[in-house]
């Protein structure tokens, strides 16, 4: 290890006084629920917890949410998004919505579209939010399994959302029309829906090696897993700045863009538009974020900008996290050198709900690991036949079972969600990993076909059906390609159909027609046509690994 690594790993403390060790200690679930008013009341609804309630113990001038996005600043105090999401709970329940209803929001990434939600769930109803990139299949293979009633948009992306092929969907809601409307403040309480902690709070839709993606519901519990997690995790403050830079139609920009920070009682940062190194940079400076989280794609993107950050003051920024994909040793040392902050990683996925791996923020950074178990976790690295396997061994990542972020359900398949609970007492995350005798946390790979692509879960299954609807492709296997910025990108080995030609334009063709059909993000970044894909001899599978082994094979020789 280079002398500037072991550097980093002695940083301790550098902001934080709080005494981890004690926290590791002497941890219970119970002082995480305490965190919450549920405790005392009995009362429980998530989103009073996360806005409602910090205008009742009188906090309502504080700033709740940045808007920015070219040129436009828009800011909202607590009791205005008390307000606001007041405004949207009153419509909603004039449609009809109800307690356990699924309600969809497909919206950019705006103040709306984060108060929609909080609407939502506020009247009890399931929040379903979709990613504003995901084009029409994504839409309404999403909406249709989990048959939402109601959809909360906005003109430009109405255009997305394919309603004849969506019988569920009962009614459509544009924020523009939501906005016209004039506020009526009435008592909050009204529209509030108290509910039992595992009513479901929100639905995400995730990606695994075979099938359709599948809806993993998360109950009103999980508040209590999300409030703890950002205390001590994402560390806030009272005078915290917070920007998470995911749409809050991933579980990183629902649970970390939006629940943890707000029942903490930070001011959120929401940004609109796309990734721009210099926007990014000034945003940071004009808005002041101490606390800013991430993912290593992004972090290398900046890094391969150089010198650029020294055109902006980042002062501000004080603590920085990142999750995704494996964090890269070199990303680390470069924002210790630039920025001056060292980057926590985190693990966690869709499924856990939360934080279950972390670097708190005093504690000794190992470059290369993902951190240790959140205090009140146990992971377990396991064999084949679910044995815990000693320190330094390469095994399945598990946890143990339970803890109040851990899905409810996957919606309406049983026997998917028992898949990850083969062991009993455990967990099986479908990672591949390793811990050290200190408890340290060092990711493997994917023990499936799953493709990470720029902190992006993509599921071959689903790239590989959208290709075979082209008509000139006969069979499709698609695999994740080692990648410097991306980690991995979306790469598709296909056959065509006789009478069909190689050609750049025809490659090109495929490529679009699962951008615009899928999404961008799971649109093939290569597509390589053979005269045949290598399959299993009894049932004809397609073997992805062997089309992965020459991927990886190829790029060996290239670096040799
Ligand atoms: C998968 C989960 C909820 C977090 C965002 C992604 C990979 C996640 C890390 C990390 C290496 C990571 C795992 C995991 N992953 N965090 N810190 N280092 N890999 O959630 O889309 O549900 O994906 O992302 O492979 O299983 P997700």
């Amino acid at each position: 290890m280079s002398q500037a690594t072991t550097h980093i790993e002695t940083i301790e403390g550098e902001y934080n006084l709080n005494n981890y060790d004690e926290i590791r200690e002497n941890f219970d679930w119970s002082d995480a629920k305490a965190l919450l008013s549920a405790a005392k009341t009995g009362k429980i609804n998530a989103a009073y917890e996360t806005i409602d309630r910090h205008v009742d113990e009188g906090y309502g001038d504080k700033i709740a949410l940045h808007y920015i996005n070219e040129g436009e600043k828009r800011s909202y105090t607590f009791k205005e998004v008390k307000d606001q999401t007041d405004h949207y709970a009153r419509i909603l329940k004039r449609h009809g919505v109800t307690r356990g209803d699924r309600v969809f929001v497909f919206l950019p990434k705006t103040p709306e579209c984060y108060i929609a939600i909080l609407a939502v769930i506020k009247v009890g109803a399931i929040a379903g939010p979709l990613f504003e990139a995901f084009m029409e299949d994504a839409v309404r293979d999403r909406i249709n399994d989990c048959d939402g009633t109601l959809l909360i948009t906005d003109q430009q992306l109405v255009k997305r959302v394919p309603k004849k092929d969506i019988p569920s969907l009962e009614t459509t809601l544009f924020v523009e029309d939501i906005e016209k409307e004039p506020l009526q403040p009435v008592d909050g309480d009204d529209y509030v829906e108290w509910v039992d902690w595992e009513d479901g709070l929100i639905i995400h839709y995730t990606s695994g090696s075979t099938g359709k993606p599948k809806g993993v519901l998360h109950a009103h519990r999980a508040a209590q897993h999300h409030i703890v997690t950002g205390k001590w995790v994402l560390d806030i403050k009272d005078d915290d700045v917070y920007w998470c830079t995911s749409h809050p139609g991933w579980v990183t920009g629902s649970v970390y863009g939006l629940f943890a920070p707000l029942l903490n009682r930070a001011t959120v940062v929401i940004q609109g538009g796309r990734f721009s190194a210099e926007n990014w940079y000034s945003l940071i400076e004009e808005l002041g974020v101490t606390i800013w989280y991430s993912a290593p794609t992004a972090f290398r993107m900046l890094l391969s900008k150089g010198d650029l950050y020294k055109d902006y003051d980042l002062s501000s920024v004080r603590h920085v996290l990142s999750v995704g994909e494996p964090l890269n040793p070199e990303v680390i040392q470069w924002a210790w050198n630039s920025l001056n902050v060292r980057i926590h990683d985190t693990w966690w996925m869709t499924e856990t709900g939360g934080h279950l791996i972390v670097n708190l923020p005093a504690e000794k950074i190992k470059p290369g690991s993902m951190g240790r178990s959140f205090p009140g976790i146990q992971v377990g690295i396991l064999d084949e036949e679910g044995n815990e396997l000693p320190h330094g061994e390469v095994g399945q990542l598990a946890v143990r079972t339970p803890w109040p972020g851990l899905m409810k359900e996957i919606w309406g398949n049983q026997d998917k969600f028992k898949s990850y609970f083969q062991y009993k007492g455990w967990y099986i995350s479908g990672d591949l990993a390793l811990q050290d005798e200190e408890g340290y946390v060092f990711f493997q790979g994917r023990n499936d076909d799953m493709i990470n692509s720029a902190g992006e879960r993509i599921g071959p299954f689903e790239v590989e059906s959208k290709l075979i609807e082209h008509t000139a492709v006969e069979e499709a296997g698609v695999i994740g390609k080692p990648d410097e910025l991306r980690g991995e990108l979306v790469k598709a080995f296909i056959t065509l159909r006789s009478g069909y030609q190689e050609s750049e334009q025809l490659l090109e063709e495929i490529r679009l027609y699962v951008r615009k059909n899928l999404s961008a993000h799971a649109a093939p970044r290569e597509i390589e046509v053979m005269d045949e894909l290598p399959k299993t001899k009894i049932s004809g599978k397609i073997l992805r690994r062997q089309l992965k082994a020459l991927e990886i094979e190829r790029a060996n020789k290239v670096k040799n």
